[in-house]
């Protein structure tokens, strides 16, 4: 959510800037905007939407040696230019990533001095603070260090200042930043994420919250001893299409690849292992609590069911944002397990920090290495889908399953829940998973026709019933993500206790019909639909007499293998309804990747 930039050094400052923030697109393009500066002048280049309208705009003639810029998810005040990063005081520019809660009590005194605001934003009152802070004393460092003593909330900052024309002031709290020596002498840089160094710099700090500096060509200052340096991965794993239409469809596409990586290593002939953790931290627990948002959140419901199913111990599943202020009852008996993409979602990484300062065990089941939430958790599991760039998640989810999955199969054994042939039909169940994952070009080439008939009525309900019900969840949400359509994700079994009364030809039901698993319940869930007008799309690999549209899946022996070729299915649907209405598949209005304020 929001990405930031920054580059000291002789290279094109802003291609540097532009390309960093090409990588960083993904977190927020409601709007772009960067600010150079060199001894004499500083310019400023801003534009709504995405990254491409601000790249016709920047035409310099000059040679910069220093620039922040920005790609926003707007918070406060709507995606105009003015509310566009960077900010501007009356000789100092700022960009920011996260929200200041106490913006308004600021902005009302420094308006009470005189100072003047133009944007609606609360990102603004950081530059007039720090002016009116340099103002009194002429020291810059000591203004931004005072700046920052009175802001409350998460932020990321990068400032420059034609006071002090030759350094990048920054700061991180909250939200993530990493400062890089680059590989050319006298070159520094700044990211939201490791993705744009890669390439430009070998040695990295991973900012710590409460870590802030000052930066120029020939030396960076940190404020405190709390860094350390580390080297970023050289390979350059940028993300490319590879011929397909959008990145979802690639990430679709490899998603039998990827669960072959998740498994690597983990997957034995005849056990689990996982090198990051030792079953044995399951001593002692009697529940394991889950905390995810979004698509993670999905993978989790799905996980409480196999936790409960293969390693019976009781788990609990909570939304990252609902937890965090119910003052929930912590007990150390409690395994806590986060589940992020990204590693850095705002709301899931301060219930992570809740739950170790409250002294429970926690594992992070992380796709970015390196990323805040792997630094705080006790243990990191990875989930190895390498990088996700489509907004809608695809192979971040089925990666997270099959690892939770795994985790599940992990604690069973250890605490010898399970028979043998129980452990081993579901070995034999997990390695089958990526071919369950392959695209079935019928499916797909069904769904592109199936698309047509549903850009129309009043909503859709996504039912299933147990895993199969998350699943619904995950094709709800996929669906209102890309194609803006109402969707409700929904236990088939719940329907007849008041959605039902929503049945007519234009409710769309889409059920989840697995043959494995509850299939004659489902089957007379949707009947009572069907008896009431719905027209409705079965997934099955069973023929339903009653189905309007049919999606046939192949006949297995295992419900986990239904829900992966049933999730291909949904993700396909979704992205074809999107294409059909001309949205932006990759980039859906409103959203951010990576949401990393609460
Ligand atoms: C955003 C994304 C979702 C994602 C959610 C949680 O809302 O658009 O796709 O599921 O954040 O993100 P995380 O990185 O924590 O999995």
């Amino acid at each position: 959510m929001c990405g930031i930039v920054g580059y000291i050094g002789n290279r094109k400052t802003e291609e540097i800037l532009l390309d960093g923030l090409k990588e960083l697109e993904y977190r927020g393009y409601d709007s772009a905007g960067i600010a150079l500066l060199d001894n004499e002048k500083i310019d400023v280049f801003k534009a709504l939407g995405k990254l491409k309208n601000l790249k016709e705009k920047v035409n310099t003639y000059h040679d910069y040696n220093i620039g922040i810029g920005h790609t926003r998810w707007a918070t406060h005040g709507k995606p105009t230019e003015l509310n566009a990063h960077p900010h501007l005081g009356e000789y100092s520019y700022v960009v920011h990533n996260g929200i200041i809660e106490n913006y308004k009590e600021i902005k009302e005194s420094l308006q009470e001095q005189g100072h003047k605001f133009v944007s609606q934003t609360d990102t603004e009152v950081i530059v007039h603070l720090f002016e009116s802070f340099n103002n009194e004393s002429n020291d810059a460092k000591e203004a931004f260090q005072r700046t920052i003593e009175k802001l409350e909330g998460a932020f990321s900052i990068l400032l420059i200042s034609k006071c002090d024309p030759s350094k990048i002031f920054f700061f991180k709290h909250g939200s993530p930043l990493i400062v890089a020596r680059g590989n050319e002498e006298g070159e520094v840089l700044f990211a939201s994420s490791d993705a744009p160094l890669i390439g430009l710099a070998n040695d990295v700090v991973y900012l710590e919250d409460g870590v802030g500096g000052v930066a120029s060509a020939t030396s960076i200052e940190f404020f405190s001893d709390n860094y350390s340096w580390s080297t970023l991965p050289t390979s350059k794993q940028y993300a490319q299409k590879d011929g397909f239409r959008f990145f979802m469809e690639k990430e679709i596409y490899e998603q039998h690849d990827v669960v072959t990586d998740a498994m690597l290593g983990r997957l034995g002939e005849n056990e689990i292992t996982f090198d990051e953790f030792d079953a044995s931290i399951i001593e002692g627990i009697e529940e394991i609590k889950i905390c995810a948002c979004g698509t993670s959140y999905h993978a989790g419901l799905t996980a409480s069911y196999l936790f409960e199913r293969l390693s019976q111990t009781r788990c609990s599943v909570e939304i990252a944002s609902e937890f965090r202020y119910k003052e929930p009852l912590l007990s150390d008996k409690t395994l806590f397990i986060v589940i992020s993409q990204s590693g850095e979602t705002a709301d899931t990484l301060e219930a992570l920090k809740m739950a170790t300062k409250a002294g429970l065990k926690s594992i992070a089941l992380c796709n970015v290495d390196n990323s805040s939430m792997t630094r705080v958790a006790n243990h990191t599991v990875l989930t190895r889908a390498g990088i996700e760039k489509g907004v809608a998640s695809t192979k971040a989810f089925s990666t997270q399953t099959v690892v939770l999955w795994m985790m599940a199969l992990y604690f069973g054994q250890y605490k010898q829940v399970l028979s043998n042939e129980k452990i081993n039909d579901e070995l034999h169940a997990l390695r089958e998973v990526p071919k369950s994952l392959i695209v079935d070009d019928k499916i797909h080439e069904k769904t592109k026709r199936l698309s047509k008939r549903y850009l129309h009525g009043h909503g859709f309900f996504f039912i299933g019933r147990d895993v199969f019900f998350p699943l619904a969840l995950e094709g709800a949400l996929k669906l209102k993500e890309i194609s803006y359509l109402h969707a409700e994700g929904y236990p088939a079994g719940e329907m007849k206790h008041g959605p039902i009364a929503l049945a007519d030809p234009e409710l769309f039901t889409i059920a989840l019909m697995p043959q494995n698993l509850l299939y004659d319940k489902i089957k007379s869930n949707v009947e009572e639909l069907s008896a009431r007008d719905s027209t409705i799309c079965s997934i099955s690999p069973l023929d339903f007499e009653l189905s309007d549209d049919f999606i046939k899946t192949q006949k297995t022996n295992h419900y986990m293998l239904e829900f992966f070729e049933m999730l291909v299915a949904l993700q396909l649907l979704s992205m074809e309804i999107s294409v059909r209405l001309g949205n932006d598949v990759d980039m859906p209005r409103n959203l951010a990747k990576s949401v990393t304020v609460e």
